[in-house]
């Protein structure tokens, strides 16, 4: 990204002098914009949303359809913890994004769905995607806000009765971030997730449940009772821990 090219379509969202969260008409992807901040040393919780991603994507290499009326949100992040602790930054926002769309729709019941993606009533709402620079992260994070991808089992705001502003809801979910990231670094603790699990596990969906665990490749690799999430983040099927580079989940 370069600051006189984007520019153009930048409004100041108006958090003060620093400037906080910066709003662009279009962008590739607001994560590769929040990076190149990053590496130029954007302070924590330097955000950078956009109305429209030509190049969205998603976890595991997947496109993000990123059309105008949703929500493209990436924040950089200087948790400061060591570097074993990074797998619990993941969960911390996840934390935060719930925690805010918990706060817009409260009947919706939004929870997550391991690791990290957002659900309401078992249908996709948003998702997140963490990518770590030398000594920054930046989490990505987009919800469906006007409108769902079609053919997916997917829901927005709109569907869910609740008409936001993309702007007002930027800055809400960039302050629960970084909010919930504050506090997970502050608790401290050598596992990832030591500060957050609780919050995190009070969040998971399907556990208790019968679950099936879905290899990469999508072929099924067990089935089994979700017993809830390891201080490594890993998914406990039936005493057998997984991470989320080996499987995903899907209700049985
Ligand atoms: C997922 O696969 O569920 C994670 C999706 C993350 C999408 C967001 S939209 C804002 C940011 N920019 C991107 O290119 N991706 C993330």
């Amino acid at each position: 990204m370069n600051r006189d090219a984007w520019a153009p379509g930048e409004k100041d969202a108006g958090q003060g002098r620093e400037a906080r969260l910066r709003m662009l008409d279009e962008t590739g992807s607001t994560n590769d914009d929040a990076r190149e901040l990053a590496r130029s040393g954007a302070p924590h919780g330097t955000a950078v949303a956009a109305r429209r991603q030509s190049a969205g994507r998603g976890r595991r290499g997947h496109a993000w359809a990123s059309d105008e009326g949703n929500l493209y949100l990436s924040v950089v992040l200087r948790p400061g913890v060591a570097p074993a602790r990074l797998p619990g930054l993941a969960p911390a926002c996840g934390v935060g994004v719930a925690g805010a769309l918990r706060e817009l729709v409260p009947a919706a019941d939004v929870r997550l769905k391991w690791p990290n993606d957002l659900l309401a009533g078992g249908r996709k709402l948003g998702g997140i995607l963490v990518e770590v620079e030398r000594d920054a992260a930046v989490c990505g994070v987009g919800v469906n806000v006007a409108s769902a991808p079609a053919g997916l089992a997917a829901t927005s705001l709109a569907e869910l009765g609740r008409v936001a502003a993309v702007d007002e809801l930027a800055r809400l979910v960039r302050e629960r971030v970084v909010t919930a990231v504050d506090a997970w670094a502050a608790a401290g603790g050598d596992r990832p997730l030591d500060g957050i699990l609780d919050e995190y596990q009070a969040l998971l969906c399907w556990r208790g449940t019968w679950v099936r665990v879905i290899a990469p490749d999508g072929s099924e690799r067990a089935r089994g009772t979700l017993e809830g999430v390891d201080a490594w983040g890993r998914a406990i099927v039936d005493g057998v821990p997984y991470t989320a580079e080996q499987a995903s989940l899907r209700p049985a």
